[in-house]
């Protein structure tokens, strides 16, 4: 039994996420989960809200909350989504845990320790009006280059022109208004990535698997212009995690915090940490996972994300761990994510663009979602949603396909044989034929889905429930009734067991239909088909089911206009 620790990137807390956020990450690691436990293999998944840094401060104030209540309760939401999209996580986690705590302060005490952290005198913007030091991207006044009015302390969105927010014209705090600013003096960390070059350049070149998108920015950010930079790892802030070396004070680093990139990886680990505690379970528990002394050289760590959090994984994450000096357990494969567009353009969070999380499930159940996103998962490219493209592989594949195959067949067998699975006939040749097809589908089915290519492992899924529809077509139960009966019979035995095969190899994808047909069939035999001509005989003849619900619904064009119309514009 091999051992899977799976982690999806964590998300903001501040805000309910659209689905371009969780097709980028939470989605592909579940189906991948869910997978790996099928076929019987040993799965810790994890998934944690990422809770510190000034949006989360800043989206509390506006909330009219204290921070730490402001995330408590949207973990709580962010908690419950997941829950309503299956999101099978063995524990959804908090950056701002106390096990994040202690693991981020220790961290930091390592790294301290091996030398690769420097402190850095540097001078940065004070807001006199604010009461605190404001990060760039929180300062705007006038571009000196070309005169646009909001341009930010970072960059003008008008030239494009990088900018020092020293230069800004009438410069201002984006938070209060102020323009009481100054420059002031202050200390930071600054982590020395720069010396473990070529440690990760080696590294990253020995991973001839991995994406083209994980390299292919890995590489950029180790050899692009000066090369792999320092970078600072903490922040004039109140709310984070103080910073520390170990246990020990980190004299001059008073009232400071890390910045919210560093301790928000180290929750991957201390996720494990919480999901012991929380269970009851022993430090030993969660260190076979993570310790390559305590049994994790065995596990085998995928981590999901999407494209823009590829650098942290790939650079900024690695030198945390190798850089302890301790046997903690690195990263074996990263699978990345393009983005997903909405409708001619992008998914907004700020103007309330797109589909949203929580809005999705109020107007159709999980499975619909997670089988057009996981299909069209934007792997080798950037991918868009539209509502015509969602209603037609809706109607098409889970309605057309397998809905109506198994209505057909349920439906049939309860109007000739009755609500059991009919005895008599044997297999013949187009019963050979579809076995020997399904085992080249299942077979291909299952490497593209160890190997986490979603969008193939889809249309290889899709192409395994067609291949019912054109077996039911060729056999025709229907007339071969009127005149040969066993064979009919026969035939629908063969497809009442196709409907169990079905809810087994589909149980990653949509999970809620899976087990409706399962209890539709009356069995919890989910034994993945190795076999399949056996697979295709568990349901023996003389065995009960009941004809179920519809599977799955078509989406009306009334409906489409309508949901078009609703999320083009601008949330609340
Ligand atoms: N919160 C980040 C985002 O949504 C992802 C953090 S992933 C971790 O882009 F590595 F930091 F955990
Ligand atoms: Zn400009």
């Amino acid at each position: 039994m091999a051992r899977h620790l799976i982690t999806s990137a964590i998300p903001y807390i501040n805000g309910i996420k659209h689905l371009g956020n969780l097709v980028g990450s939470q989605l592909p690691a579940d189906l991948f989960a869910r997978f790996q436990r099928a076929r019987g293999n040993e799965v810790l998944f994890l998934c944690a809200t990422d809770e510190h840094g000034t949006p989360a401060e800043l989206a509390a104030a506006k909330a009219g909350k204290p921070v730490d209540e402001y995330c408590a309760e949207m973990w709580g939401i962010q908690a419950e989504i997941a829950k309503g999209f299956r999101l099978s996580f063995d524990h959804f986690g908090r950056s701002s845990s106390e096990q994040n705590r202690k693991l981020t302060q220790h961290f930091a005490g390592r790294l301290a320790a091996e030398g690769l952290i420097e402190e850095v005198t540097e001078n940065q913007v004070y807001s006199n009006g604010d009461g605190r030091f404001l990060p760039d991207r929180y300062i705007e006044g006038t571009c000196p280059n070309c005169g646009f009015e909001s341009a930010r302390g970072d960059q003008c969105d008008n030239c494009t022109k990088q900018l020092d927010p020293i230069d800004l014209i009438d410069a201002r705090s984006t938070i209060s208004g102020s323009t009481d600013l100054e420059r002031r003096e202050t200390k930071h960390l600054h982590l020395r990535q720069s010396l473990m070059k070529d440690q990760l350049n080696d590294w990253i070149e020995s991973k001839h698997d991995w994406p083209i998108l994980t390299t292919s920015i890995a590489k950029k950010w180790l050899h692009d212009g000066d090369g792999l930079q320092d970078r600072g790892i903490t922040r004039d802030l109140s709310w984070g995690v103080p910073v520390k070396k170990g246990d020990a004070d980190w004299p001059g680093m008073e009232g400071k915090v890390f910045y919210v990139w560093f301790d928000a990886p180290i929750e991957y680990i201390a996720c494990a940490n919480e999901w012991t505690d929380a269970k009851g379970l022993s430090d030993a528990d969660w260190q076979r996972w993570w310790r390559t002394d305590m049994g994790a050289q065995d596990v085998r760590y995928t981590q999901f994300m999407g494209k823009d959090n590829v650098p942290f994984h790939t650079l900024s994450f690695p030198v945390t761990i190798l850089g302890s000096g301790e046997p903690w357990k690195l990263v074996d494969y990263i699978k990345s994510f393009n983005y997903l567009n909405y409708d001619g353009g992008q998914f907004s969070t700020s103007r309330g663009r797109g589909v949203f999380m929580d809005q999705a499930l109020e107007i159709l159940p999980s499975d619909y979602w997670r089988w057009w996103l996981l299909s069209h998962a934007p792997e080798s490219s950037d991918s868009e949603f539209t509502w015509e493209n969602f209603q037609s592989s809706v109607n098409k594949d889970l309605a057309d396909v397998l809905g109506n195959f198994v209505s057909r067949v349920t439906k049939f067998c309860r109007s000739k044989f009755g609500e059991v699975v009919p005895d008599g006939g044997t297999w013949g040749a187009p019963e050979q034929a579809l076995i020997a097809e399904l085992t080249t589908r299942i077979r291909a089915y299952e490497g593209h889905m160890e190997a986490m290519e979603v969008r193939k492992s889809a249309s290889e899924l899709r192409a395994i429930w067609a291949a019912g529809n054109e077996y039911l077509q060729e056999a025709a139960p229907w007339s071969s009734f009127k005149t040969d009966p066993d064979q009919a019979a026969a035939q629908i035995r063969m497809a009442l067991n196709l409907i169990r095969l079905y809810a087994v190899l589909s149980e990653p994808f949509i999970p809620d239909a899976s087990a409706a047909l399962m209890t539709a069939m009356q069995t919890d035999d989910d034994t993945w088909p190795d076999d399949v001509a056996a697979a295709l005989g568990a349901l023996p003849a003389g065995l009960g089911f009941t004809v179920p619900e519809v599977t799955f619904r078509k989406i009306t064009d009334d409906e489409r206009e309508d949901w078009q119309t609703r999320f083009a514009g601008v949330r609340d």
